[in-house]
């Protein structure tokens, strides 16, 4: 009998017509919303291969409810929604979609930087409300960027690239974590513990997977450390980031701003988040360019594709 495939979400035509053509059989959800989790445990039921989201959570329980399942290919790079060590102790292969979605991440993160340093979202606001009468020496005063100080936390493929893209500002760049000898050679940049990096920063960008140790690895004690001058810029994942502390400091103004393309309970966000000007919000487009969802399409359902005829992938987890 043929091997089936689901498909969780509507995903760009390049990756429908790779799947189409490759002889299994398909079912696919062809919605931009998730299936909530019994739904999604009904459609896995008779299914070999499964193509999912970031945002699917792929737990015991789906996994129980896929008894044939033999890989679990995330469209993402992150996987912190499968439970990859039950995956693993049944033999289901589980996939991610790395390199791909390096430079799109990292440069959002520089977009989100400006964007906060900058006020951009707020001017761009001003302007539509027709209330620019002139120039004025104090209209929207931002935070300098060049020769800075620019604390990366997590200098794994985005960090590092996220990092290499400051060297046309001039900046003393700072990393916490294991150390990286291309920033070291190419930037000079230093290898600090995590309070010097959070002390001494004025911009502060994550680029850490969620992994337990991680969970709200910037909350009370580190935005007390951080400048009151300084930036938070988060497109890793929303819970390395204590939100409701977040707000707590962005209202009082205990730090100058932050900007967030991920959300500790995404999609909701924590109250208060959207009445701040000090802060720029993103719906998690780390990745979201045409020719890279292009290729991550591709690229999960071909790791899918890989595992199901038994040949080898290289982008599989466990
Ligand atoms: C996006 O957040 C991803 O993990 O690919």
């Amino acid at each position: 009998m043929n091997k089936k495939i689901f498909l969780s979400r509507r995903i760009p035509d390049a990756g429908i017509r790779l799947l189409k053509d490759s002889g299994f059989d398909l079912d696919m959800h062809q919605q931009d919303e998730p299936l909530p989790p019994e739904a999604l445990r009904e459609k896995v039921r008779d299914v070999q291969g499964l193509i999912c989201l970031l945002d699917d959570t792929i737990d015991a329980a789906l996994i129980n409810a896929a008894p044939k399942l033999e890989v679990i290919s995330n469209m993402a790079v992150g996987y912190n929604n499968i439970d990859t060590g039950y995956a693993k102790s049944r033999g289901i292969a589980v996939c991610n979609t790395p390199g791909i979605l390096t430079q799109s991440t990292a440069e959002l993160a520089w977009a989100l930087l400006f964007a906060i340093s900058r006020r951009i979202p707020e001017a761009d606001t001003f302007m539509r409300e027709g209330r620019f009468s002139g120039w004025k020496p104090l209209l929207m005063l931002g935070g300098d960027i060049s020769g800075q100080t620019l604390g990366v936390i997590g200098t794994g493929r985005i960090g590092t690239a996220f990092a290499l893209m400051s060297k046309g500002f001039n900046m003393r760049v700072l990393y916490s974590g294991k150390p990286n000898p291309e920033l070291d050679k190419e930037l000079h940049a230093e290898n600090v513990d995590l309070e010097t990096l959070i002390r001494e920063s004025d911009f502060i960008s994550l680029h850490i997977p969620l992994r337990k140790e991680n969970h709200h690895l910037i909350g009370k004690k580190e935005f007390t450390l951080m400048k009151p001058t300084a930036y938070l810029i988060n497109t890793a994942r929303g819970p390395v980031v204590d939100e409701a502390e977040l707000v707590r400091v962005l209202k009082a103004g205990r730090i100058a701003g932050a900007a967030l393309d991920v959300y500790e309970n995404e999609p909701a966000l924590t109250p208060g988040l959207t009445e701040l000007d000090n802060v720029v919000l993103a719906p998690h487009i780390g990745s979201a360019t045409v020719p890279v969802r292009n290729r991550l399409a591709v690229m999960a359902v071909d790791n899918c594709l890989k595992i199901l005829r038994g040949e080898s992938c290289e982008n599989r987890i466990v």
